[in-house]
């Protein structure tokens, strides 16, 4: 079996690019589609994980990153700037990096997880901390974007939508076809509109797209970030998922088409369901997602107890990014560690092992 070669190379007709694209690659794409027995169990679906945190900067935001950066450097850019909730800016820093540009980094201050912070710093971004939130960084990148020679790599540019909807040919290469129900998280609502472009192209027999059918796409907003599902802007988003902690998304009209034209949804779930639903993936699947990844999975728990998902559907929930990045709530919700001298008796009974 080849080895994997990265999205460009292993989707390259699918793509905006061409023989004279120079690609910029950490070889993303190809994750899992993780069987996940437990929520199987619990909701009467075949349920399966797409484990985007193991993309090489842990989020699925690597997968439109190499397209952009790729396209970015075949334009002539030397530099390339985008606000971010975290993710974006990490991918953005690894491949500029990468690609020899200038990176610049627009997050606001305080509401990015450690890690996050860490990763743009390590790959030698240029980081502001904005005064505001997610929705006035993405404004002064776009502006900035406007009147200097820095292009923006925000999902706004069409390249990383291309990129990210590879996620959905891979889903659809593993299972044969498109599934019953795609659940996501949504926050500015790039990647609910790339899944589905995907999905579209890939059932398009005028392509020669191998897929027969589309799935109904579900995607799901903290409750206290939830402008789409309650129709307006919101100013003050708040949630513990600082990943998709936004309050005006860039492509909510793209959110609305892809919800409607599927015969989907868009939904809220509670900062408390998330936090659920992040324990049960963690203790139960073993994997370990940062907390706006568990919202998929917390909104198909809650679609299925409510009906409006029906059983024995074949569900794929993408969990979006790595739990390594944020171990805030993994550490908060568990109990303390307990020092003992190293003795065997003394660890013995501190963990209640009886010989
Ligand atoms: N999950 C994670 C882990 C994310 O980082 C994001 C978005 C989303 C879900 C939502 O995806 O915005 O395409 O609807 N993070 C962006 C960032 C905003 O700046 O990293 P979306």
């Amino acid at each position: 079996r080849p080895r994997w070669r990265g999205l460009i190379e292993e989707y390259r007709r699918w793509l905006p690019v061409s023989d004279d694209t120079p690609v910029i690659t950490l070889q993303e794409g190809g994750t899992p589609l993780l069987p996940a027995p437990v929520l199987s169990e619990k909701t009467g679906c075949e349920v399966y994980l797409k484990v985007e945190g193991a993309n090489p900067t842990g989020s699925f935001k690597d997968r439109g990153m190499t397209v952009a950066i790729s396209k970015a450097v075949q334009a002539g850019s030397r530099a390339v700037i985008c606000a971010s909730t975290g993710n974006t800016s990490a991918s953005a820093a690894a491949y500029a990096a990468r690609a020899g540009l200038l990176c610049a980094v627009l997050v606001p201050q305080g509401k990015i997880a450690l890690g996050k912070l860490a990763q743009a710093l390590v790959h030698g971004a240029k980081l502001l901390q904005i005064d505001g939130n997610f929705d006035d960084c993405l404004a002064l990148a776009a502006k900035l974007a406007q009147d200097y020679p820095v292009t923006l790599v925000n999902s706004i540019n069409p390249d990383r939508i291309e990129g990210q909807k590879t996620a959905a040919f891979e889903i659809v290469d593993a299972l044969g076809d498109a599934p019953d129900v795609h659940c996501l998280p949504v926050g500015n609502a790039g990647n609910i509109t790339a899944y589905w472009k995907g999905y579209v192209e890939y059932a398009d027999p005028s392509r020669g797209g191998p897929a027969r059918r589309r799935p109904r796409m579900f995607g799901f907003q903290a409750a206290g970030a939830a402008p789409i599902v309650l129709g307006r802007v919101v100013e003050k988003p708040s949630t513990i998922a600082t990943a998709i902690r936004i309050g005006n998304p860039a492509s909510w009209t793209k959110a609305l088409e892809a919800r409607d034209a599927s015969g989907g949804a868009i939904l809220s779930v509670t900062d408390r369901q998330i936090l659920a639903a992040y324990r049960l993936l963690a203790t139960r699947e073993a994997v370990f997602v940062e907390p706006a990844s568990a919202a998929s999975v917390a909104g198909l728990l809650a679609a299925r107890e409510q009906g409006l998902l029906d059983r024995g559907l074949r569900v794929v929930c993408t969990v979006t990014g790595n739990g390594l990045k944020d171990p805030d709530w993994a550490i908060a919700g568990a109990p303390a560690p307990v020092t003992v001298p190293p003795d065997p008796q003394a660890a013995a009974r501190t963990l209640g092992l009886h010989a």
